[in-house]
């Protein structure tokens, strides 16, 4: 059973009973995604044409923020977002992400966003596209390189086969040297399995109410 729920910056998350997890942090939602995915990945690189590997689109809060930040950066984005498990149709129109955006637009953007079908180019903005694929990570194969991975699965504690080595090493066959992979997670094992999958890794301070997250670089295999 997945619920919706409000997080401390008045925006929306989803609660799974059955996991006992919420897709964002119960402090802010919207906070979170800019702090961990914008501002600590997308800001950090210089290009003008970037491409997304997203692990977990779920809401679809950072495809959205992604979207609203090409258009206004003037960077052409690329976003690929990988869910096996689409949220409830009849839960969109409870979250409150595009009317807390300040973008007339937002809306549109949203039902654009998961009314996309998967594994074709949705164009939602001059400077935006999707490609859903609704495939596991682990399963995921492609002949694009990335240049950042969001990584937005489930925690360790609830999901520990996707934050295991293994699925690092699977995952950075479809990054470029120097690429980048954030993450709200700052877990000592799973640092160590970004390290051994190739990765040097660094911390950084989290958005309010968490110590610490994660940035890594592909080093090579
Ligand atoms: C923390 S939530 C996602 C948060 C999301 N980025 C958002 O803004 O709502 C984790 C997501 O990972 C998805 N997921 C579960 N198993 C997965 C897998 N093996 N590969 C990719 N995604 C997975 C879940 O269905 C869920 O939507």
């Amino acid at each position: 059973m997945i619920k919706h729920i409000s997080t401390g910056d008045g925006s929306s998350s989803l609660f799974v009973e059955e996991l006992n997890e919420t897709y964002h942090s119960i402090h802010g939602a919207i906070q979170e995604s800019e702090h961990v995915f914008l501002k600590e990945g997308l800001d950090q690189l210089e290009s003008d044409s970037i491409s997304v590997l997203e692990v977990g689109m779920g809401t679809g809060l950072n495809v959205l923020l992604s979207c609203k930040y090409a258009l206004q950066r003037k960077k052409t984005i690329n976003f690929t977002t990988l869910e096996p498990f689409p949220i409830p149709e009849g839960l969109i129109p409870e979250i409150n992400f595009p009317e807390l955006m300040d973008d007339s637009s937002a809306r549109t953007w949203f039902n654009q966003i998961h009314a996309s079908q998967e594994e074709s180019l949705t164009r939602i903005n001059d400077y935006f596209s999707l490609n859903k694929v609704l495939k596991k990570a682990e399963e995921f194969q492609s002949e694009q390189k990335f240049d950042i991975i969001f990584y937005d699965a489930f925690g360790p504690h609830a999901q520990p086969e996707l934050w295991e080595a293994s699925v690092f090493k699977h995952l950075s066959k479809f990054m470029n040297l120097g690429g980048i992979l954030v993450t709200y997670c700052a877990q000592g094992q799973f640092k160590r399995n970004l390290r051994e999958a190739g990765f040097e890794v660094t911390r950084l301070p989290g958005p309010p109410g968490k110590r610490e997250m994660t940035r890594a670089y592909f080093k090579g295999a």
